[in-house]
């Protein structure tokens, strides 16, 4: 924390001693109004902060961080475009992304609100061509299976958004197939190529900068498929099987994609918060542009919210500060996502790189590294199956855990009555398990003296996140939530949570160890590179590796 005002920090901190030692049974005991004292209902969400270890005096005093931290400030600068990615000197416009035409943004002179959506009008064309069946492959014959190649923010977010909406599907002749391809070693390609018609399969080559060494070799090998398979030039293939999204048009252009089937987005774009661009169009491909832009009208909605509510009824507020008080308070340094809603599978690995790579930081803005805890370890699964695997470690390990509930009140209304009660049965789950985790044994009313063996602490705190239901509106609000609390955080932390410089220094080593591999390296590595490039060549013909 900045040592020009700690008085905030320091009051948490001796507040955090106070609460030490209490339960949160005995809280829910002291007080029987504490749902209503910790939770808001927003438009489509209702966040549960109840079962968190903490009570109204924890919160006036976050909010007093928050204050401290000038918030509403970098709130402010973060929707102006302001340069807050300042290792990179960028804005992050991502809320530009799904702002309406009527509320337009202009920064360093440029109008970016109507770009946005020049590109939105683009993408539509393109998306309606090959849904009507007019984008032709190279026999002619209309495309009907779409793989995007990608990684990180180029795969995740529209992974993850394909299969939430899915059932947003149109069910006629526009419905595509839409397959995800982004491990580098070919793992993906090696099994899907063989299912898919070369003459119908239309490849999104989905990167920023055009220069991820696993996308283009994806996007390599997908051509050279193409060109067996179809014996035509690599400009026809080019032309007929290839769309960029990038914010590289060159690079794009030195690949073979030709502009006319590049979608384009900025450098004020961040990776992992670039499913609402052209990085979206798997998305768009997948639901239709009516339910996409439905998508970024819930991101809207969700932008004004934060911007607008006052910090004790903000979502992504709130919870950004329920995070910063088990992390840098209660030492929880473990933070388990479960949505109890199979569609939300993929959730859970797409909060990892937007939480980590974005909050996985320990220098501050004025380049000093700092000496208090930022992003937790997170990881997660659907809550049901998670129960079956992880949740015996919540229950009676020795971590404390601290866990996002995510779930929709309705579902399946005109599904029948068996798909409700699964439905029914899920939500029962969802419920009982934030209460045993809370509770412990003092869940279960029962006269019988629990075996050490069979005793659950509880104590383990946790928020649940109810949504209406899942459609692309709550959907894309519950995505902009979590991308503002993670900009909350970065704000109470004074990190930076738009660059990832570890992750590319990474690109970097791997680029000189592919050398060695290919027996080209000036050796000299540490001994255990040494001895993994040692072992890997004698496995392989020809090595002629000194030992
Ligand atoms: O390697 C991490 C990363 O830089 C992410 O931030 C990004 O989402 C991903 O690589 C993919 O980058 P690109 O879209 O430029 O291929």
């Amino acid at each position: 924390m900045n040592s020009r005002d700690i008085k905030a920090w320091v009051a948490l901190q001796l507040h955090a001693e106070e609460l030490k030692g209490v339960h949160l049974k005995e809280l829910f005991e002291l007080d029987a109004d504490r749902f209503n004292k910790l939770s808001v209902s927003t438009g489509r969400f209702m966040m549960d902060f109840s079962k968190q270890r903490m009570t109204t005096k924890t919160l006036d005093k976050l909010l007093d961080l928050a204050r401290q931290q000038e918030l509403s400030a970098w709130v402010e600068k973060l929707f102006s475009g302001e340069k807050v990615n300042v290792s990179e000197n960028r804005a992050a416009l991502h809320t530009a992304l799904r702002s309406p035409s009527s509320e337009s943004l202009s920064v360093d002179g440029q109008n970016i609100t109507s770009d946005v959506h020049e590109s939105l009008a683009k993408m539509e064309g393109l998306v309606q061509k090959i849904q009507r069946g007019q984008w032709r492959g190279y026999d002619g014959s209309p495309i009907r299976s779409v793989v995007n190649i990608g990684v990180g923010g180029s795969n995740l977010g529209p992974l993850m958004a394909c299969d939430a909406l899915e059932q947003y599907a149109p069910t006629d002749t526009q419905r595509l197939d839409v397959h995800f391809v982004s491990s580098m070693d070919g793992s993906e390609l090696e099994k899907l190529l063989p299912t898919l018609d070369p003459a119908v399969t239309l490849f999104i080559i989905s990167s920023k900068t055009f220069s991820t060494i696993d996308t283009l070799a994806n996007a390599n090998t997908a051509r050279q498929w193409l060109l067996d398979a179809s014996s035509c030039d690599a400009s026809l293939i080019n032309q007929h099987h290839f769309v960029a999204a990038t914010g590289n048009v060159q690079g794009a252009l030195d690949w073979g994609v030709p502009k006319k089937n590049q979608l384009l987005f900025w450098d004020w774009v961040g990776g992992r918060y670039s499913l609402w661009s052209a990085i979206g169009v798997p998305i768009a491909l997948k639901i239709g542009m009516v339910n996409f832009r439905a998508m970024l009208n819930g991101a809207h909605q969700m932008d004004k919210h934060f911007r607008d509510a006052p910090f004790e009824k903000n979502l992504p507020v709130l919870l950004g500060l329920i995070g910063v008080w088990n992390i840098n308070f209660l030492n929880i340094h473990a933070h388990a996502i479960l949505p109890y809603d199979g569609r939300l599978a993929e959730f859970p690995s797409y909060l990892e790189q937007l939480e980590m790579e974005s909050n996985g930081k320990s220098i501050n803005h004025e380049n000093k590294r700092i000496n208090y805890r930022t992003c937790p370890v997170l990881w997660g699964e659907v809550g049901s199956n998670a129960q079956h695997a992880f949740y015996q470690l919540l229950h009676q390990g020795t971590e404390p855990v601290m866990c996002d509930f995510i779930a929709s009140a309705t579902r399946y209304k005109n599904e029948g009555a068996q798909l409700q009660e699964q439905h029914q049965l899920s939500l029962a789950n969802c419920f009982a398990q934030s209460r045993l985790l809370a509770l412990g044994t003092g869940a279960l009313e029962t006269s019988v003296k629990a075996k050490d063996y069979q005793h659950y602490d509880g104590n383990q705190p946790s928020t649940s996140l109810m949504l209406d239901e899942l459609t692309p509106e709550t959907f894309g609000g519950l995505i902009a939530l979590y991308e503002h609390k993670v900009f909350v955080q970065s704000v109470i932390w004074e990190i930076n949570p738009f660059d990832q410089w570890g992750v590319e220094k990474g690109k970097e080593v791997a680029t000189s160890l592919l050398a060695e591999l290919n027996e080209k390296g000036k050796g000299g590595l540490d001994s255990s590179t040494e001895g993994l490039l040692r072992y890997t060549l004698s496995q392989g013909e020809g090595s002629n590796r000194e030992n």
